[in-house]
């Protein structure tokens, strides 16, 4: 199974989920200390103060990365440690850190890819009305300046957003997620006024000198359970909504038409005018995948009408994800047909499993998530093999970490982490990762 030479071979993680010291060395608190230091929030009410201590372990971090054989990393850098306050003053002592990480990474022979924004805003930028502020497009850009002119000698790959839909259906729409606001008005600007941003920040960095700048999303095919007409439209809604409310103005200029229907009267009515702000012509595109939805039409469930149908036949995460690795085929050719054929990096893919508590001798293993590898590998290979230009693929995630609203409840890692002594240890499926980039995915055919 030969994938295409020089294919990156990574793993992902974000600023928040791992580093811990949120607040060390003159780093400005986040939207999410924010959020999970208010109680109600998060699971348990846990909270990132430590997480898996990477701000102090990045070298042993790197050191493991490179046992395993990676060759490229996605890690992402938290505004807050570079720009205290969101803008003006730089914290020299926030950009050492990610200086040194990178340093550490060249040095082991494994390429940063590196995410600006993976959903941790400075509060002091929420105060300031955070992505709903028309302002937040110059302050990302500014950021991304900023960054660039200290990394950008190592750092060739640089994405703006993560994941633009949960930042704002999480964020604005639905609220599990910092800010935690739910408000049919808010979401669409501020999904708009981020976008803006990425496209300033896109403008910037090239400007700097980048090459490679590009846009992460997650994708999700959206199937209709029955194919009668209701069925068949709210599937259709609900693609629009997830799959294309980003990328249909950032890559096409123009805003799909049943967000009208989605966001009612919230809708603020952008035209192709106001799509075209959020547009720029990308290097390459990221694509996020998980799972897919089965949905039949329910004019109940806010915000699309979509009501999700459980595949009990398949497996599932323990986030209730349907295993579906055909799907990662279907977005990764749907992204090619529709925007056409630029450079794809699957940019995460993974699965929390019941994992066993802690390691038995050393071993952990994690039969489910070695399988969901396996068939998710197969199926980027499928993709490849129908035309799409996939270029790398990043597992979510390196090490278990902190899953947001779920704290620390559901372990993605290939490595598993004991929190309470922060020792890391390879997972069945770190191993059979490392093999299969060993073979260059060889071992990964039946
Ligand atoms: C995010 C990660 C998250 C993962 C699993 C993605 O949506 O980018 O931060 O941990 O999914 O939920």
């Amino acid at each position: 199974m030969p994938f295409p030479p020089g294919f990156l071979w990574g793993a992902a993680t974000s600023a928040y989920q791992i580093e811990g010291s949120p607040l060390a060395d003159g780093a400005g608190a986040s939207i999410w200390h924010r959020f999970s230091h208010t109680p109600g929030n998060t699971h348990g009410g846990d909270h990132a103060d430590v997480a898996c201590d990477h701000y102090n372990r990045w070298a042993d971090d790197v050191a493991l990365m490179q046992r395993l054989g990676l060759n490229a990393y996605r890690f992402s850098v938290a505004w807050g440690r570079v720009l205290p306050e969101g803008t003006g003053r730089v914290n020299a002592a926030g950009l050492d850190f990610y200086d040194r990480l990178v340093d550490g990474l060249v040095a082991a022979g494994i390429e940063p890819f590196l995410t600006l924004y993976h959903w941790d805003l400075p509060a002091a930028l929420d105060d300031r009305g955070g992505w709903l502020n028309p302002d937040a497009a110059e302050w990302f850009a500014d950021y991304a300046r900023t960054v660039y002119a200290r990394l950008g000698d190592r750092v060739r790959f640089w994405t703006t957003h993560n994941e633009p839909w949960v930042v704002v259906d999480g964020g604005y729409m639905v609220g599990p997620m910092a800010p935690g606001h739910r408000n049919k008005f808010e979401a669409p600007r501020a999904a708009h006024h981020l976008m803006r941003a990425h496209a300033h920040a896109v403008r910037a960095l090239r400007a700097e000198g980048a090459r490679q700048v590009g846009l992460v999303v997650n994708l999700e095919p959206k199937h209709p359970a029955s194919d009668s007409p209701a069925d068949t439209a709210t599937a259709a809604r609900a693609h629009a909504y997830f799959n294309r409310q980003y990328l249909d103005p950032a890559m096409l200029g123009h805003y799909p038409e049943e967000l009208a229907e989605v966001y009612g009267e919230g809708w603020p009515g952008y035209t192709d005018a106001d799509a075209a702000l959020t547009r720029e012509p990308l290097d390459f595109l990221g694509v996020n995948y998980y799972s897919r939805t089965v949905v039949r039409d329910d004019p109940s469930v806010f915000p699309d009408g979509a009501r999700k149908v459980p595949q009990t036949h398949a497996a599932q995460t323990t986030l209730d994800w349907e295993v579906y690795p055909e799907g990662l085929t279907e977005v990764l050719t749907w992204v090619t047909e529709r925007y056409g054929a630029l450079p794809l990096y699957v940019t995460e893919n993974g699965a929390a499993f019941y994992d066993p508590p802690s390691p038995v001798e050393g071993r952990v293993d994690d039969p489910l998530r070695v399988a969901y590898l396996r068939s998710h590998l197969q199926a980027v290979h499928t993709a490849i093999e129908r035309g799409a230009d996939v270029r790398g693929y990043f597992a979510w995630s390196l090490i278990d970490n902190f899953e947001w609203a779920h704290g620390f409840s559901k372990r993605f890692g290939l490595v598993h982490v004991d929190y309470a002594t922060q020792a890391r240890t390879p997972k069945a499926s770190a191993h059979a990762y490392a093999e299969a980039i060993r073979t260059h995915g060889a071992s990964l055919l039946p």
